[in-house]
C-alpha cells in the first residue's frame, strides 16, 4: 500500500518489552504508519531505524506533551485513523492505606491520560467523520480482588468512558473499543513492584505483607501470554471494517468472564483463597 494512503496509528506506552511495543509491531505488519510514543525514545531504540514508525516521547499525564505529539503527527502525515491508549502502571496496595497520592498517580495516568488523548484527537476524527478509539483495559476490572485496588478501580472506570464513549461518538463515524487484556507478559510486574518499594510500611495489614508483595507479579507467569501473540490477534480484530466493541484474550480472560457472572460469594471465596486475603 502506498505510504500515503496507510492507517495512521498513534500507541501510548510503547516502551520495548511491553504490549504497546508489540501493537506497534504488529500495526506495522498490518501496513499500518505507527506513531510509537513513550515517555523515553531510548525505550523504543529498536524501532529507530525502521521507515514504519515515527518516534515520539509523550507523557499521558502532560497537556503540552499531548498537544506537541499530536502537531507534528498532524502536521507530518494530516491525520490519526486509530488512536490505542495503552499506557498504564499498576498500584498494589490495601486500598485502605495506600497513599491517596498513588492512588491520584494511577488514576492520573490510566484514566486521566486515556481521556486527555482522547480529547485531543476526537476533533480531528470527527472532522473526517472516521477513525477509531481503542483503550486498554483489563480483565481485573471484571472480578476486583484484593491488593490492587487503586489499579482494578482505574480499570473499571476506563471500561465505563469505553462504553460511554462508543455511544457518545458513534455518531461521528468513530468506532470505540474495549481491548481487554488477560495476563500477558510484559514489564508491568517489575514496575509494579519498583512503586510497591515506594509504599509505607502497612500497619493493620502488616500480617498480609507477603501475599501483598506477591501481587506485583501476578500476571506474569509462565503461562502468560507472550505480547506478540496478543498483539498479532488484537490488532487484527481492530482493522476490520467494523471492529468489536469489546475484544478479551490472553491467559485467563476465559476464567475471569465465567467469574463476573458468578454470584458474589463464590467469586469471594475463589479470590479470597487466590489472594491470600
Ligand atoms: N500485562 C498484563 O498482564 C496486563 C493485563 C491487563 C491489562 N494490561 C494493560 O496493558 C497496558 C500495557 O501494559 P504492559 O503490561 O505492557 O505494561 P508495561 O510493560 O509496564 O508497559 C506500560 C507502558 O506504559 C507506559 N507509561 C506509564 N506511565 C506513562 C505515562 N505517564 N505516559 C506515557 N506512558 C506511560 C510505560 O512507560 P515506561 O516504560 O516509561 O514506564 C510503558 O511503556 C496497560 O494499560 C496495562 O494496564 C496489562
Amino acid at each position: 500500500m502506498d505510504i500515503h494512503h496507510q492507517p495512521v496509528v498513534l500507541i501510548t506506552g510503547c516502551s520495548q518489552g511491553g504490549i504497546g511495543h508489540s501493537l506497534a509491531r504488529a500495526f506495522a505488519a498490518h501496513h499500518c504508519t505507527v506513531v510509537a510514543t513513550s515517555r523515553s525514545l531510548s525505550s523504543m531504540e529498536d524501532l529507530d531505524q525502521d521507515p514504519r514508525f515515527f518516534l515520539q516521547e509523550l507523557d499521558v499525564q502532560s497537556d503540552d506533551s499531548v498537544h506537541r505529539t499530536l502537531n507534528n503527527v498532524l502536521h507530518k502525515y494530516g491525520r490519526i485513523d486509530v488512536l490505542v491508549n495503552n499506557a498504564g502502571v499498576q498500584c498494589v496496595g490495601p486500598l485502605a492505606e495506600v497513599p491517596l497520592s498513588a492512588i491520584r498517580q494511577t488514576f492520573d495516568t490510566n484514566v486521566f491520560g486515556t481521556l486527555r488523548l482522547i480529547q485531543a484527537c476526537v476533533p480531528h476524527m470527527a472532522a473526517r467523520k472516521q477513525g477509531k478509539i481503542v483503550n486498554i483495559g483489563s480483565v481485573i476490572a471484571m472480578a476486583p480482588g484484593p491488593w490492587s485496588g487503586a489499579y482494578t478501580s482505574s480499570k473499571a472506570a476506563l471500561h465505563a468512558i469505553t462504553d460511554t464513549l462508543r455511544l457518545e461518538l458513534s455518531h461521528f463515524g468513530i468506532d470505540v473499543v474495549a481491548v481487554v487484556p488477560g495476563a500477558i507478559n510484559s514489564n508491568i510486574g517489575q514496575s509494579a513492584a519498583a512503586t510497591y518499594s515506594c509504599m509505607p510500611e502497612w500497619k493493620l495489614f502488616k500480617p498480609f505483607e507477603a501475599a501483598i508483595r506477591q501481587r506485583a507479579y501476578f500476571s506474569q507467569k509462565s503461562k502468560s501470554t507472550p505480547t506478540d501473540k496478543f498483539a498479532k490477534h488484537t490488532v487484527a480484530a481492530i482493522m476490520r471494517k467494523k471492529p468489536p466493541a469489546w475484544l478479551s484474550l490472553g491467559h485467563y480472560s476465559f476464567i475471569m468472564a465465567i467469574m463476573y457472572h458468578l454470584p458474589l460469594f463464590v467469586r469471594d471465596f475463589i479470590l479470597r483463597k487466590a489472594m491470600k486475603c
